[in-house]
């Protein structure tokens, strides 16, 4: 059976159609046997833990959470404390927030979305230039900031260099898998580094504009959506890996 690493985000793209969420755990259970499963959310921790009881989901044996601001085991809840460590560094979110004060179309988002690590807010529908315009004012008063824009709404600040991509390329480091052995699945912006990693990608056919336009040959676009996309992905990957499979 083949060795792989899975990281894969949630919302929109396991989670979107239970029956299709069905098949992926029976799929899992029959493929994954020999491989990881890492989910990749803007979430936090305890909300993906949530999710993994509440719906059909394969338990993951690690979480990357609060768009890569956090990286923990799974089922324990341990951090991955090199990750950790990193992101104190050339981060101050109080200077950030005043800075964007002046702003009056962000929006902050409720309590339970914000981190030390993480400052979200809601944006609806900005065009690249008022985008700019934030992340320069940002980073004028701060210094270098990650700022990630999903879905046309969602605009999360954190510390430089933390996206999912990093926290991906972190994980498949720390636990030695080769960049080939590494299939990414995702459906909207906060996915695009990790998308972009050059892993082996998989785009949902439900996926985002954000997402949708990538052309490339690391990246697979589903003709299905949801799960069913995931699973249509993983079958390309592992079946262009063949004889035996081997990644
Ligand atoms: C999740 C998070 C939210 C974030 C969004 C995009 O919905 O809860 O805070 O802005 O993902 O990354
Ligand atoms: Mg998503």
């Amino acid at each position: 059976m083949t060795e792989f690493l899975l990281i894969s985000d949630l919302d929109d793209t396991l989670l979107g159609d239970p029956a299709a969420l069905r098949r992926f755990s029976a799929w899992w259970k029959k493929h994954g046997t020999c491989a990881r499963l890492v989910y990749a959310s803007g979430r936090f921790y305890e909300s993906i833990a949530q999710s993994i009881t509440e719906h059909d989901l394969p338990a993951a044996h690690a979480v990357i959470g609060g768009v890569g601001s956090e990286i923990r085991l799974y089922p324990s809840g341990e951090w991955i404390d090199a990750w950790r460590e990193d992101l104190s560094r050339q981060w101050d979110l109080q200077a950030i927030r005043r800075a964007l004060q002046r702003f009056s179309r962000l929006e902050l988002q409720p309590r339970q979305y914000q981190s030390p690590y993480k400052l979200s807010y809601y944006l609806r529908d900005a065009a690249c230039e008022e985008l700019e315009s934030v992340r320069c004012t940002a980073e004028r008063s701060h210094g270098p900031v990650e700022m990630v824009y999903s879905s046309q709404r969602d605009l999360d600040l954190l510390p430089p260099g933390v996206n999912k991509g990093s926290a991906a390329a972190f994980i498949s480091w720390y636990w030695q898998y080769r960049k080939r052995q590494v299939i990414v699945c995702g459906d909207s912006g906060n996915d695009l580094a990790m998308l972009q990693r050059r892993f082996r990608g998989v785009v949902v056919a439900n996926g985002a504009e954000d997402v949708k336009h990538l052309r490339d040959p690391d990246i697979y676009v589903a003709s299905r959506s949801y799960a069913d996309g995931v699973i249509e992905g993983l079958d390309y990957w592992l079946r262009r890996e063949s004889p035996g499979n081997k990644l």
